[in-house]
């Protein structure tokens, strides 16, 4: 039984001086110290044997467990140490390397487009004005000489909000037009105004390559006395010119909106053929580029400008249409596909 026992303690220290790390030293610890381990077995078979054997092996067996115990709790000082060790060394900080260049962002393409169209207004003297996403039917379409039943309302299709008036009424939309904000100055502010209002608009849409639900437009408003259309002229030819280079032309044909009167549409002369007629202005030379106008009798009435002393414009710009044109984009879902390869090239 000695024997049995000097021989479990070479095995035991001997084994242990191999061990480098906890998970085998926790192993090491049930196999000789543990409940069921070794050692605690022979201690508890020394009750069978008789008085005075038991004394002298519980003596060299409570020694040699002593002796265990003490070399483990070293062993585990050790380890711990040098695991210690090893997290350090791995995770120390080369500060000679080079560092990670962290990702630049950018302003998105329509960013960029609607602050350059704001901007050139502004040099003009208009003010930049926001209005809300969520409007009253009133604004977007009965102020704006679109009433109910109007067959004018199909050039808007509409997303109605599902909310019902105390009347009964269902009358609040996504507005479709940056339009109901000339109402919403007009209301507030007396002549001059020289407004422009970048914003969102949303239409119920099926989309494709030139619709989408979800766009932006830069609406225009100047209302004074003795503003005519010689002077709606002259203002987007000079904001044509900013945008698209000094050198452009600008050809302006009538056009109906319920709101203005006379209506047109304004068209640039084809940059990419100058005017020879190309893809991109489907053989035309010109390219449609807004929808203008001067203001509606009705709709300075609606808002308490006498017609007969305030004469105004208004005017409708697309600022994924401008980039579109501008940067040859053909698809306007591009926009907002979140496509990270066509954000980063603008
Ligand atoms: N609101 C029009 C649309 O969404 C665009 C427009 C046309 C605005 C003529 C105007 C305007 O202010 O005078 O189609």
């Amino acid at each position: 039984m000695l024997d049995r026992i000097e021989e479990l303690k070479t095995k035991a220290i001997s084994e242990l001086s191999a061990i480098t790390d906890s998970r085998k030293l926790e192993e090491w610890r049930i196999a000789y110290l543990g409940r069921k381990g070794a050692l605690t077995q022979i201690l508890r078979g020394l009750s069978a044997m008789p008085v005075e054997e038991r004394r002298a092996l519980g003596a060299v067996a409570n020694d040699i467990k002593a002796l265990l115990e003490g070399s483990f709790a070293q062993r585990q000082q050790a380890i711990k140490e040098a695991e210690l060790a090893r997290v350090v060394a791995a995770g120390r900080l080369d500060v000679t390397l080079p560092g990670y260049p962290s990702p630049v962002g950018r302003l998105h393409p329509t960013t960029q487009m609607v602050r350059q169209i704001c901007d050139a207004f502004v040099a003009m003297g208009f003010q930049v004005v926001e209005g809300p996403e969520v409007e009253w039917d009133y604004y977007n379409f009965e102020a704006l000489n679109i009433p109910q039943y109007h067959p004018a309302r199909d050039m808007w299709d509409t997303l109605w909000i599902d909310y019902t008036g105390p009347k009964g009424e269902r009358n609040m939309l996504l507005r479709t037009h940056t339009s109901p904000m000339q109402i919403r100055v007009m209301e507030k502010t007396r002549p001059p105004v020289r407004v422009v209002v970048p914003g969102k608009c949303y239409r119920y849409e099926a989309t494709d390559a030139t619709h989408e639900s979800m766009f932006y437009q830069v609406e225009g408003l100047a209302v004074d006395e003795n503003i005519s259309l010689a002077d709606l002229k002259g203002t987007l030819f000079e904001f044509a010119r900013r945008l698209f280079g000094p050198e452009r032309r600008v050809r302006f044909r009538c056009d109906y909106f319920p709101f203005v009167e006379p209506g047109v549409e304004m068209a640039i002369d084809c940059f990419a053929c100058e005017g020879g007629g190309c893809r991109l202005c489907a053989g035309s030379g010109w390219i449609e580029i807004l929808g203008a106008g001067m203001v509606h009798p009705d709709v300075l009435r609606r808002v308490n400008y006498d017609p007969e002393v305030y004469t105004g414009f208004a005017f409708g710009v697309g600022p994924e249409r401008i980039a579109m044109l501008k940067y040859g984009i053909e698809d306007i879902r591009l926009f907002y596909g979140n496509d990270l390869r066509f954000l980063r090239q603008f």
